[in-house]
């Protein structure tokens, strides 16, 4: 590798960020902590939103980010730099025109790696899912986030101590240790960080990120949340399905030009490939509940008719739904 040129992200807020109360109050709290120069740490369970709060309070900052995914692959050389690179220099010596020498010399170079960019360069550091990484590989954090030094090694050239740059930031996201392929961290690194626990979002701002994310009108996306959150509840220690299964639901409905309402078969079957997880476990004489449950909910909160004014009536013809509404017979 020659030249390697790390990219940072510009700070920009994201398309179609949701930002309601909820997001707002965590988002200053963070904001506040990173403000002081304390490194923040999202930790919570899939799809709780964590990703994209990191994304957006790094943007906010105003600074270049850099993004780094935990890896178990990773070594500390892959967050701070390495010989990776060389340098060649080359002498071509014709002053004899018959006689052409030629001279090559390679040498390896010192890369930066985007830790190092960062502190460097007083960067914004999202490290996502950051426990994907072996504890080892991250131990070069300790003193980067206490000490506020980066320890490279000797042969990276010039001093092998870097003064981190004081526009340095670092946010953090991680599952629940108990997720596959997460690393139980040192306690030490988890000391220096400021821990926010996020859960599923308020039923609000579920509401809101299903119609921003889809297009679909506020009411649909209503009864889409609150089923979701029927299926979410069975089970013990269930957090499937996320608000990710949501978004899905109500984007395929928009593209199906389907209605979220218990009527519609388009909108049950989406529901139902969606929803029938194989990680809800509630079964009776053998077999599975789960599609029956969702039929069920579906029927609760999808049963009555899509009113027209009340949120939209999500493109239905209104003499349809007026009859439904009535209770009278289409036809
Ligand atoms: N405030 C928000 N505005 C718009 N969309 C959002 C918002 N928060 C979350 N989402 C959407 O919800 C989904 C889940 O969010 P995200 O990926 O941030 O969760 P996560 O906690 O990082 O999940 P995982 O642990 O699986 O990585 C994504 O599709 C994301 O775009
Ligand atoms: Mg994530």
């Amino acid at each position: 590798m020659e030249g390697q040129v790390l990219t940072a992200l510009k700070p920009r807020p994201r398309d179609g960020f949701v930002n309601t109360g909820r997001v707002e109050e965590i988002t200053a709290r963070a904001r506040c902590y990173l403000s002081v120069g304390y490194p923040v740490h999202f930790s919570g369970a899939a799809g709780t939103g964590k990703t994209s709060l990191a994304l957006h309070l790094a943007a906010s900052l105003g600074r270049p980010v850099i993004l780094i995914h935990g890896d178990d692959e990773f070594g500390s050389s892959d967050l701070i730099g390495g010989n990776n690179g060389y340098h060649r220099s080359r002498i071509v010596d014709n002053f004899i025109h018959s006689v052409l020498k030629t001279e090559e010399d390679m040498r390896n170079q010192w890369v930066d790696n985007r830790l190092t960019t960062a502190c460097r360069n007083g960067m914004t550091l999202v490290y996502d899912e950051f426990t994907r990484s072996r504890p080892e590989a991250n131990n070069v954090l300790l003193a980067v986030l206490e000490e506020r030094v980066l320890d490279l090694p000797h042969d990276s050239g010039g001093n092998s101590y870097l003064q981190v740059h004081p526009d340095f930031r670092a946010i953090f996201t991680s599952n629940p240790e108990e997720y596959a392929g997460v690393h139980k961290t040192q306690d030490a690194l988890m000391d220096r960080m400021i821990t926010i626990h996020l859960d599923h979002y308020d039923m609000p701002t579920e509401v809101a990120i299903t119609a921003g994310r889809s297009g679909l009108d506020e009411e649909q996306a209503r009864r889409i949340v609150l089923l979701v959150r029927e299926i979410r509840r069975l089970g013990v220690r269930n957090y499937r399905p996320t608000i990710r299964a949501c978004i899905m639901i109500a984007r395929l409905t928009k593209v199906k030009e389907a209605h979220a309402a218990a009527d519609d078969p388009v909108f049950s079957q989406i529901c139902k490939d969606i929803l029938c997880m194989e990680t809800i476990k509630v079964t009776h004489e053998g077999q599975t509940l789960v599609p029956k449950k969702v039929d069920e909910y579906i029927r609760k909160t999808c049963g009555a008719p899509l009113v027209p004014g009340n949120g939209g009536n999500g493109g239905r013809p209104r003499e349809k739904v007026a009859l439904e509404s009535t209770g009278a017979d289409p036809g």
